[in-house]
């Protein structure tokens, strides 16, 4: 199986979840771990794992740029991971809409609530690496 891991961070949080994902992955194939980014060009995979904070009630922007402009990946999968914070909701709506038009289809899904700490790259809820390991499971 191979892999390819696109995150979004501006605190580390998502950056956080896409190097111990990695690490989770790697027993199941390859994996590479690239940040989103106007430029970035995805290579080719069995599977797409998104991963972004909320930013502005929606996805935060170079991530949904890069999302919604996805096309003709069909047969391929894909994986969303949201953080947000404390007392808001989820953003996997939106990251399933802005990835309609890219021929993927859906894996699994899930979200992280960032609460103290986020700011230092410290903001994943307890335990958030066990519900990490469960979902790496599933994908
Ligand atoms: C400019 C800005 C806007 C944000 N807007 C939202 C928001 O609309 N909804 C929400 O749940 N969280 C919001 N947040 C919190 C981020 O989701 C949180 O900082 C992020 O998930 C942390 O992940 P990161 O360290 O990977 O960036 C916002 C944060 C920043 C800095």
């Amino acid at each position: 199986m191979k892999y390819v891991i696109v995150y979004w961070s501006r605190f580390g949080n998502n950056r956080k979840i896409a190097v111990h994902l990695e690490t989770l992955l790697k027993p199941k194939g390859e994996v590479i771990t690239l940040v989103a980014a106007d430029s970035v060009k995805l290579p080719q995979a069995d599977v797409y794992v998104f991963s972004a904070a909320a930013e502005r009630f929606s996805i935060q922007e170079d991530m949904k740029k890069l999302m919604s402009g996805l096309r003709g990946m069909d047969g391929k999968k894909y994986v969303l991971i949201n953080t947000h914070a404390l007392g808001f909701k989820n953003w996997l709506g939106r990251m399933n809409k802005l990835l309609a038009k890219s021929g993927l289809t859906k894996l699994a899904e899930t979200d992280f609530r960032v609460g103290e700490g986020t700011k230092e790259g410290n903001g994943l809820p307890q335990g958030w690496e066990k519900k990490l390991e469960e979902f790496a499971n599933r994908i």
